[in-house]
């Protein structure tokens, strides 16, 4: 077994290299070469995937999201996200997804965190015990219209099969159901970036140690993960979304922002990635984005936002959901850090604002 590591200049170009027509499933789409390329929080020698070979052939491989974050003095301290870890069936149980992770475990000295795995790989983490449970996130799913699609195929197969039919049914009854609740008269602008006025706002916020601004939230925007025109061939993870946006949403009162939130909906599922300034108008002006956007259904992490939806009544869900993500930390890593340490990650930390 032979492991390859491709850093930001090695990774440059590749899906589009002879090598990579060659192989028998994509390690990597083309969004995800290009948006990884342009991380600013990647250095010019971080790995950014692991390459498994097994002779020449390719047997799996491990994507990694480099990030930073910020203690109280100020230091900063590199790591990575685990971003795509696969490995393909006919070399499974040979041992190979260890060896891609102690390659990543040595490549980042030890500062990894694992978040929104599968069974197989929680089960494959607990076997290594490299990794310990940080606190677990709760969210909330509202749904505003009939999405059966999206609700019964988890827990049944007769519901998987019948997907096209659901979809069909969630149509025709969305069509007679409105979305409920009072609209509150904010004034507020949409916008693809950020200007001046909203990145000094933003710099002005509090933030949590891992503390995006306004270079990643670029760099975000500028280079997303889904294609709304073709799917990766032969890719596991996600690369295509019939409809995709990411957006800026900025509150004003007295012609100066009071709150921003980055959101991005996807085939209608509205995600609210980052929010700063005043909690109780962004939860104010969502109802006007759920309408706006004709959202299906919006999950939020965030206990604060949440609250505050629930104390403005709006907007109404048809029905709600709770939801967990786990996260993971590598043991070492949560060592140098102190048990106390609290990373209190936003909703869009990760790659979660990628997909
Ligand atoms: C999770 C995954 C990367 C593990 O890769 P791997 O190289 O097979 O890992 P291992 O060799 O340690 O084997 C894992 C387990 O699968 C078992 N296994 C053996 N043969 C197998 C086979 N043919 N198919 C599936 N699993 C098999 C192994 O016995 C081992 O069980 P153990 O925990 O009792 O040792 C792989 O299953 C995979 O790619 N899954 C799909 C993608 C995925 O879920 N990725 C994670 C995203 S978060």
């Amino acid at each position: 077994m032979n492991i390859v590591g491709l850093n930001k200049q090695q990774l440059k170009g590749f899906t589009t290299s002879e090598d990579f027509q060659k192989f028998p499933f994509a390690p990597i789409s083309s969004f995800r070469e290009i948006s990884h390329i342009h991380n600013p929080r990647a250095g010019e020698n971080d790995i950014l995937l692991f390459l498994a070979y097994d002779d020449d052939e390719l047997a799996g491989y491990f994507g990694i999201l480099p990030d930073d974050l910020t203690l109280a003095n100020g230091e900063k301290i590199h790591f990575g996200w685990l971003s795509t870890l696969f490995v393909s069936e006919n070399f499974r149980g040979m041992n190979i997804a260890p060896q891609l992770l102690f390659a990543a475990e040595k490549a980042y000295s030890q500062n990894l965190i694992v978040t929104e795995f599968t069974p197989s790989a929680e089960r494959l983490y607990q076997k290594i015990g490299m990794f310990e449970d940080l606190q677990t996130k709760k969210a909330i799913r509202y749904y505003f219209k009939s999405n059966l699609a999206e609700l019964l195929p988890s827990k049944k197969e007769v519901y998987e099969k019948n997907k096209k039919w659901l979809k069909r049914f969630d149509n025709l009854v969305n069509i007679f159901i409105p979305y409920l609740g009072k609209n509150k008269n904010h004034l507020y602008k949409i916008s693809k970036s950020t200007d001046q006025n909203l990145e000094k706002f933003i710099s002005r916020q509090q933030k949590n140690p891992i503390g995006r601004g306004a270079q990643e939230f670029h760099w975000m925007l500028d280079f997303p993960w889904l294609s709304t025109e073709k799917e990766q061939p032969n890719y596991l993870f996600s690369s295509f979304s019939k409809t995709y946006d990411m957006f800026w949403v900025s509150v004003y009162q007295n012609q100066q922002i009071v709150a921003a939130m980055l959101c991005s909906v996807r085939n209608g599922h509205l995600k609210v990635l980052y929010y700063f300034g005043n909690l109780n108008l962004t939860a104010e002006i969502l109802p006007k984005i759920i309408r706006k956007y004709k959202i299906k259904m919006m999950t939020i992490y965030d206990d604060a936002l949440n609250s505050a939806i629930a104390k403005t009544k709006t907007p109404k869900a048809l029905y709600k959901r709770p939801l967990e993500r786990k996260y993971m930390i590598h043991k070492a890593f949560r060592k140098k850090l102190g048990k106390d340490f609290d990373f209190n990650f936003t909703d869009g930390d990760g790659d979660f604002s990628f997909t």
